[in-house]
């Protein structure tokens, strides 16, 4: 009974004297390094973190990840000197954090006659209180002031909304807001020093038609601990893992989307398990003014309006400036103006009035009336059979999209109009690595006492000593590295900066009994199931003889390691010595969904759940801020099954870690067929371009295979005019839905018969629907990933069977 209290005494006392508590009339300092509070169960701590040189903000941290999370910053704007700053708690019970020994930079303006102390809790809640009897009152707490970050149980209110950081390592406020409005609906907003709009939810609709209500004053939405959000406006979602007990983060990032992450306990790292916005262009100001936002099947990227040249390359949010003079055109002087045009161009908001015209002459002269307020102007068709015309003030959130049925023209000087005919090629990708590796700018200049310049000399030398000590843990990994790789020692992992394992290839040979085991075979390798050092069992996969060398190797390694998601397979670590390339993942109990859906183990809703677990997986690869994936071998055998029967897509980046040297200048440029006969889109038998459509093809083809049981080899029997002709799957399903009197007989006909009828028919119904528009001929006909996630999502709900 008392031993495991006397055990946890001991281990208390001797690992460490850190307390979760500051009481009244004590501080925090910043010199002192261990100056922090740690919450009980030691996942939390809140100190100063170093946001810049000689710039630390207080700050709570997540700390079991592999680099600590912030989660919460007093002073984000306004980071205080290194030397004699610190946070305390005041006699008066108020908290306050000192800069440089004078200035009060934040404080929670709290005074009380009680007895008080600051607690950090266990969910991350730095908490000011009285405690009496036993009962706590809360003063002040910091989940009642969220910076960018909501854990869970922590609600966005009226008072409390959530902004995001200016990029991954600056963490000062930024121009994107999570916030309730005040008619109560919860809007996500982009708010820039001199203009502001809303853009989600898609601010042309209704909120009740996007099921919103707004007679909730409560104004409250939180995100509870099985992953649960729900605003008192009627908005709700789940994450993709849902009902895990898990640490969530509901995060206002950088980019302008709100996402959710999942903490992975295995990797130490955040899995996306939701976000609120699919298509990246529709977020605004990303690019900025006189620029375009393109979202194809590169990723996203901006690109800057003919006549209009880059402010800043690494802040595209700064937009794109004239490159003529606002003087050459003349005002109201049609002979000093042309007007380009910009087909399937949309720029939303900022027009000078809607004005309803029969030509597109009669828009050109009132932008040319309008004079220097007119940059340009969106010209679209309506229902009465008369256009509409809008004149544009700004020319912001410019997006060039197929599905925008109007059109946009641009003012320029005739000049310029004329000399370019040039087309609008300028597509640059958003620098996404920019943001990681800027370093905070900042320099100081309160700290103006007599000890300033000792102070700084020695801070030099820390920083020197700092510089040299990293200089030798560098070399020393670089040539322990070197000789661990040359001499095949086995003893040690290193641990690389993206968190995943190097292994020697003998390990990587005891693990799996000298390749004994064989599970798989895929693109370019055997698949070998194996147990390593601390007894994980993994999959190893041994590609083939490798005629890249091994930094190529690494670098490409190194983008699959950065990409976390859910419903994507976590790869653990990688071997490179000599000729030998082995990737390193986790292993799947429940095998490949080939295995899963022909031995007839998966019910309907499992089938449902593969379906969108796969295309939100597929989704991240083609449209996250990362390095673009085409996965380009999408098929059951390469969709794994966890024990959950959640599905984890396998095999993703072989395409470009196998096929580096096959490839022309541009990454689209696949010389060589790949890919698995059966699930090929046309593009690649027409040599045409190869782009993230090819993986929605694919998918489209193993979603029929779900549906139907059947496999997309076989042949069946198709009836075609009068007569029985063979066909395979996708003609015979396409048949069927064509010949049918209404869907509920086409979709008892090809439902798989292994499901004796239990199936939800509107499920059945839109995901045969989505594959039908997955597998058209026409790769622009096909939606893209996040499109089919939007679209099965709402029918996630439907529970109800058959
Ligand atoms: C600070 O913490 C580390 C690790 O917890 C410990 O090794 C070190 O002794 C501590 N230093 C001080 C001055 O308490
Ligand atoms: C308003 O929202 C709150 C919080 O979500 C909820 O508890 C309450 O029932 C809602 N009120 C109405 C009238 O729907
Ligand atoms: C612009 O010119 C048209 C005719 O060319 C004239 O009717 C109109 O008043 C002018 N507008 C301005 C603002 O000068
Ligand atoms: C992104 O920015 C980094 C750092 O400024 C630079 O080294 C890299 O070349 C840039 N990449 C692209 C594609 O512009
Ligand atoms: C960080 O962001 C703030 C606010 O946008 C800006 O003033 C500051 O210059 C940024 N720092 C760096 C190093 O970019
Ligand atoms: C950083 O600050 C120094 C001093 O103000 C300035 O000279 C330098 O150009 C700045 N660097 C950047 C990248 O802004």
């Amino acid at each position: 009974m008392y031993i495991p209290i006397f055990f946890l005494l001991i281990l208390f006392a001797s690992t460490s004297f850190a307390t979760d508590t500051l009481t009244q009339s004590s501080s925090l300092s910043i010199e002192k390094t261990n100056d922090t509070l740690v919450s009980i169960n030691g996942d939390f701590s809140a100190g100063f973190f170093q946001v810049g040189e000689n710039a630390f903000c207080f700050s709570i941290l997540f700390t079991r990840s592999i680099k600590p999370t912030v989660v919460w910053m007093a002073n984000r704007d306004e980071p205080v000197n290194g030397k004699d700053s610190k946070l305390t708690l005041l006699k008066n019970g108020n908290l306050v954090l000192i800069d440089a020994g004078r200035t009060t930079i934040w404080t929670t303006s709290i005074v009380s006659s009680f007895q008080v102390e600051l607690k950090l809790k266990n969910n991350g809640n730095l908490v000011l209180r009285t405690v009496q009897g036993g009962e706590e009152t809360v003063l002040w707490q910091s989940f009642d002031s969220p910076t960018d970050t909501l854990l869970t149980g922590q609600p966005v209110t009226e008072k409390a909304s959530l902004v995001s950081s200016r990029s991954e390592t600056n963490y000062s406020s930024s121009f994107y807001r999570l916030y309730f409005d005040n008619d109560n609906i919860l809007r996500l907003l982009y708010i820039a020093p001199s203009l502001s709009s809303v853009y989600w939810p898609a601010p042309w609709k209704l909120a009740v038609d996007v099921g919103r209500l707004a007679y909730n004053i409560s104004k409250t939405a939180v995100l509870d601990v099985n992953g649960k959000f729900t605003s008192s406006d009627g908005f709700q979602f789940i994450s993709s893992d849902y009902q895990t007990r898990v640490y969530r983060r509901l995060l206002m990032d950088p980019d302008g989307n709100l996402r959710l992450y999942s903490f992975n306990e295995e990797s130490r790292t955040w899995d996306v398990t939701w976000q609120a916005i699919n298509q990246p262009c529709t977020v605004h100001g990303i690019c900025g003014a006189n620029s375009m936002c393109t979202h194809d099947a590169t990723g996203r990227s901006c690109y800057c309006l003919e006549g209009f040249k880059v402010k800043d390359p690494n802040d595209w949010t700064q937009g794109c400036e004239p490159e003529f003079s606002s003087s050459d055109i003349v005002c109201n002087n049609s002979e000093s103006a042309s007007f380009v045009h910009l087909p399937h161009t949309e720029f939303y908001g900022y027009d000078v009035g809607v004005y309803r015209v029969t030509s597109l002459k009669e828009c050109v002269g009132i932008c040319l009336s309008l004079c220097d307020n007119c940059k340009g102007f969106q010209f679209k068709f309506n229902e009465v059979a008369t256009y509409n015309c809008y004149p544009k003030t700004i020319l912001l959130n410019g997006r060039d999209t197929p599905n925008f049925d109007g059109e946009s023209y641009l003012k320029l000087p005739n000049a310029i109009a004329i000399n370019s005919k040039k087309p609008l090629n300028k597509h640059s990708p958003l620098n996404c690595s920019v943001s990681l590796s800027q370093p905070l700018n900042r320099t100081y200049q309160k700290a103006k006492r007599n000890t300033a310049l000792r102070f700084l000399v020695w801070f030099a030398t820390g920083v020197a000593v700092f510089e040299i000590s990293v200089i030798f843990l560098v070399w020393f990994f670089l040539f322990r590295t070197n000789k661990q790789s040359n001499d095949g020692d086995q003893q040690r992992h290193i641990l690389s900066a993206t968190g995943f394992e190097r292994f020697t290839y003998s390990e990587l040979k005891r693990a799996t009994k000298g390749f004994t085991e064989e599970v798989g075979r895929g693109a370019g390798g055997v698949v070998y199931k194996g147990t390593l050092y601390d007894n994980r069992v993994a999959a190893i996969k041994r590609l083939g003889e490798a005629n890249q060398g091994a930094a190529e190797f690494l670098a490409e390694i190194s983008t699959i390691g950065m990409l976390n998601h859910m419903n994507l397979i976590d790869m653990w670590g990688y071997c490179v010595e000599g000729k030998h390339r082995m990737l390193v993942y986790q292993y799947m109990e429940h095998g490949s969904l080939s295995q899963n859906l022909f031995s007839n183990a998966l019910d309907w809703k499992k089938r449902f759940n593969v379906a969108l677990g796969t295309a939100r997986g597929l989704a991240y690869l083609h449209e996250e801020c990362l390095e673009w994936v085409l996965h380009c071998d999408v098929k059951p055998q390469n969709i794994l099954l966890d024990s959950d029967f959640q599905p984890k897509v396998a095999d993703f980046g072989l395409s470009k870690l196998l096929n580096r040297d096959e490839r022309g200048s541009s990454n689209l440029a696949f010389s060589r067929m790949r890919g698995t006969r059966g699930y090929m889109a046309p593009e690649w038998v027409y040599n045409l371009r190869i782009t993230s459509k090819v993986d929605v093809y694919s998918y489209g083809i193993v979603v029929l295979e779900m549906v139907t049981g059947k496999s997309a080899m076989e042949i069946h029997s198709v009836q075609i005019g009068g007569g029985i002709e063979q066909r395979r799957l996708l003609t015979w399903v396409e048949e069927k839905v064509k010949n049918a009197p209404t869907s509920r007989f086409w979709i008892e006909e090809i439902a798989d018969p292994n499901l004796e009828g239990k199936y939800n028919v509107s499920q059945v119904e839109i995901l045969v629907n989505v594959a039908l528009q997955c597998v058209q001929d026409d790769m622009n006909d096909r939606p893209s990933m996040s499109q089919v996630v939007e679209m099965l999502q709402s029918h996630e709900k439907y529970t109800h069977i058959n």
